[in-house]
């Protein structure tokens, strides 16, 4: 049963502000949520895409212990590089904004003040471990010990990170707090739980029933956690870092950091709103009309929180819509070795910019390209050399250079009239349509590495056809025939100046910049009619220019000071 909607809300997962952000990030989450929200508008489509940064929760909180620091200078630190990354990359967000903000507080706030009153949490008091050296109770990263499903000794309360395991403190062996390094003590503490036990019946027949067109790797974690069986989950945590729980004898407890970091979407939501109502209108009809479709692009480990808590906290207020699908990706490795922030083991998008500046389509490309959609995948500089050299440069720059040279040469930098056109012109422009139509259910369904695909054959389609029609030697014996081919070259240029915005928006300005016009539309994708006759050209430039054996060394060598550094220093 397909549904009509009039708008789209597309959510990215908010990343943590305790580091800036790298390429796994970008692969994961970033760069397919810009994508689709990029289709959608050239598209017409009424769009919402929302951004910001996570800034609570117990890793921030323990990195401004160890720096000596305030949790909000952190962020206050990451937060701004992160969104400039964001900005540097063409991450279309329509808002970015953060969980710190005093909206949020506001909203996460009232959320759970509606869900308290409406008597959706179970209140309970639990024996947790405490510090008694430094005063405190200790949640999830705050306690470590060893992980009893495979012995790493450095597991923490809420995660093995060597075996991927979720844990709860009480079932690490020999914990110890992260803050003194002392043996804690058992104490009684209260807390409030959303039973997701009493969610289970209808989550299960909206995701499993009737959402069986999620990716498979989404659809199997929560086919997993519900044949499992859902227990109910605390959602208050004894922490001074966060949104205080908002009743009565709660002092020194705030909410959990994955209750209130989705809540962020809407705290977002109604931030942009309330900026922009001319442009956006009241912030429910993205969250409360059943006319709006939700996607949520998230990443691999945020798949259980936005497909079953979230939806739950949403359903147990009962004023919310429920997403429609909620794409995920795997992990992206690189160079063969997981992605770690603490090993220095990554490509950081703001170095990247500084060594490849105006470079941040060729990162686009190669991160799409070879995007972790089905499977982990692995990004290695040679690859990333290969594909800027041999697809980008080769293929669409080439090509489009051809096009604008060509014109320039033989007619003075203006779209020459068409004459006639033979079979294979116009098997040529049948056979960019059909590719067209493949590239659209692609997009649609969230298969972008394929999409892109498509979208790169029109450009092999353009180059085929100069290559098999060879302008540059017609131009000496028939000029008519020599206008058809660069006619249709031109508009075959146009025609990717569409195509490709969804994935490289920055070059597709650039096309459009070439070709003097700026209003492509989705729609026209296809047309052998975007250019008209005499319209003028810009001078011809290059799209993209070849990285060279030396900028490559250069940043493989980086990665092995990395290794050499975490050697001496394990
Ligand atoms: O995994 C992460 O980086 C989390 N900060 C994602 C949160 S997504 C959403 F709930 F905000
Ligand atoms: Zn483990």
């Amino acid at each position: 049963m397909s549904k009509e909607f009039k708008r789209t809300l597309i959510t990215s997962a908010l990343p943590y502000a305790n580091g800036p952000v790298h390429i796994g990030h970008l692969a994961g989450v970033y760069v397919p949520a810009d994508i689709y929200a990029r289709y959608l508008r050239l598209k017409g489509e009424d769009v919402l895409f929302i951004g910001g940064s996570d800034e609570h929760g117990v890793p921030i909180a323990l990195k401004a212990k160890d720096e000596g620091v305030t949790p909000q200078e952190v962020v206050d630190r990451y937060h701004y590089i992160i969104k400039k990354s964001f900005e540097d990359f063409g991450i279309s967000f329509d808002v970015y904004s953060r969980t710190s903000s005093a909206i949020h507080k506001k909203t996460a706030s009232d959320f759970f003040r509606t869900l308290y009153d409406k008597g959706e949490f179970v209140e309970q008091t639990s024996e947790q471990y405490y510090d008694e050296e430094a005063k405190q109770f200790l949640a999830d990263r705050y306690i470590t010990g060893i992980c009893p499903h495979c012995g790493n000794e450095r597991a923490y309360g809420d995660q093995c990170e060597a075996c991927g395991t979720s844990l709860s403190p009480m079932d690490l062996i020999e914990p110890k707090s992260a803050i003194s390094g002392s043996v804690p003590v058992l104490k009684e503490t209260k807390h409030w739980y959303l039973p997701l036990d009493k969610h289970e019946a209808w989550l299960e027949k909206w995701i499993l029933e009737d959402h069986k067109e999620w990716k498979p790797n989404v659809y199997g974690q929560c086919k997993s956690w519900l044949d499992m069986g859902l227990q109910p989950r605390a959602v208050s945590r004894d922490l001074d870092w966060g949104v205080p729980v908002p009743v009565e004898g709660a002092e020194g407890k705030v909410l959990y950091v994955w209750f209130d970091a989705p809540i962020g979407y809407i705290s977002n939501t109604i931030e942009v709103c309330q900026d922009q109502p001319e442009k956006y209108g009241d912030w429910t009809k993205w969250w409360k009309d059943e006319a709006t479709k939700t996607i949520n692009f998230i990443g691999k480990d945020n798949i259980v929180f936005h497909c079953i808590v979230f939806p739950a906290m949403l359903k147990a207020d009962g004023s919310y819509i429920l997403p429609e699908n909620v794409p995920a990706n795997e992990f992206l490795n690189l160079e063969g070795d997981k992605i770690s922030t603490s090993r220095n083991w990554a490509v950081w998008l703001h170095e990247y910019l500084e060594d490849f500046p105006e470079k941040q389509d060729v990162l686009r490309y190669v991160l799409t390209a070879n995007a972790p959609e089905t499977k982990d995948n692995d990004f290695t500089w040679k690859d990333f050399q290969a594909r800027n050299n041999n697809e980008l440069v080769a293929i669409l720059g080439n090509f489009v250079n051809r096009a604008m040279v060509l014109t320039q040469k033989f007619f003075e930098g203006k779209v020459p009239a068409r004459a006639a056109l033979t079979d294979y012109d116009q098997q040529t422009l049948e056979e960019f349509a059909s590719v067209k139509k493949e590239l659209e259910t692609n997009l649609d369904n969230f298969r972008f590495r394929d999409a892109l695909k498509d979208a790169m054959n029109l450009a092999r389609i353009g180059n085929k056809y100069l290559a098999d029609t060879e302008p540059w030697k017609l131009a000496k014996t028939d000029m008519e025939r020599t206008a058809t081919i660069l006619n249709i070259a031109l508009q075959i240029t146009a025609n990717l100046a569409i195509a490709f915005e969804p994935f490289l928006p920055f070059s597709a300005e650039k096309i459009k910049r070439l070709i003097n016009k700026s209003d492509l539309k989705w729609s026209q994708l296809g047309s052998a009619d975007l250019l008209p006759d005499e319209h003028p050209l810009n001078p011809p430039t290059l799209l993209f220019e070849k990285i060279e054996d030396e900028a490559v060394a250069k940043q493989v060598q980086k990665l092995e000071d990395s290794k050499k550094a975490n050697e001496a220093n394990p």
